[in-house]
């Protein structure tokens, strides 16, 4: 059985859209261990509490330094000896050690269609403005693993969500959220946890 700790900064749908494909049975063979907020008032808590997963806090701010955060932020992960690290809307950057021990083990949802409106500084409502910005008629999200690069790993699956004339940022991050990130990402970790997925150059194949 697949071990998962999913790592959240905010609202915590995408954690839901986990816990309600775990409780449905779209993912099996896979259990969330632990859920990981940098934000100790993130609503994600609160949704891991009320399915009794344990909720665990650290944030940089609580470090003198970035290197003491990484540190201890890799030592937390490692205590719940996961399978899979889920990076589900969490804002802080991974630490390069942490990349290395779980190459290949840690995925990432980003709310477009990479290479699009990814990189630094470019997430959550941010991308949704560049996308409406640009007049790009179809966005989408993005599941991938997790390199050194940002939003640079190997894409495992995307979903195309059409982009509507009267969309703002907010309607826009909706319908991908509802169209396509609670769909991929539940579907990407069923796929893992039944060892469909292998990387082979830099790029998926899905067995
Ligand atoms: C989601 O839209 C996710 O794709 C995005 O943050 C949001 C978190 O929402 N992540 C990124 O932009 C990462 N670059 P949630 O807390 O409700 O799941």
């Amino acid at each position: 059985m697949l071990r998962i700790v999913v790592c959240v900064s905010g609202g915590g749908t995408n954690l839901q859209a986990i816990i309600d494909a775990v409780e449905n049975g779209i993912i099996t063979n896979a259990k969330i261990g632990a859920v990981i907020s940098n934000n100790a008032n993130a609503y994600a808590l609160e949704r891991a509490k009320k399915y009794g997963i344990a909720g665990d806090c650290i944030s940089p701010k609580q470090f003198e330094d970035r290197e003491s955060f990484n540190h201890a932020f890799l030592e937390k992960v490692n205590s719940y000896e996961p399978d899979l690290i889920v990076l589900a809307g969490f804002l802080v950057v991974i630490p390069g050690q942490m990349i290395q021990k779980y190459r290949n083990q840690i995925i990432n949802i980003h709310p477009s269609l990479i290479p699009s409106f990814c990189g630094t500084g470019c997430y959550g409502l941010k991308v949704h403005e560049k996308a409406l910005e640009r007049g790009v008629k179809v966005t989408g999200a993005t599941v991938h693993f997790v390199d050194e690069g940002t939003d640079t790993g190997p894409i495992i699956l995307q979903q195309p969500v059409m982009v509507e004339p009267e969309d703002t940022p907010e309607i826009l991050q909706r319908r991908v959220m509802e169209q396509a990130e609670w769909k991929i990402l539940p579907q990407a970790i069923n796929l893992i946890a039944h060892g469909k997925v292998k990387v082979v150059n830099g790029k998926t194949i899905i067995l």
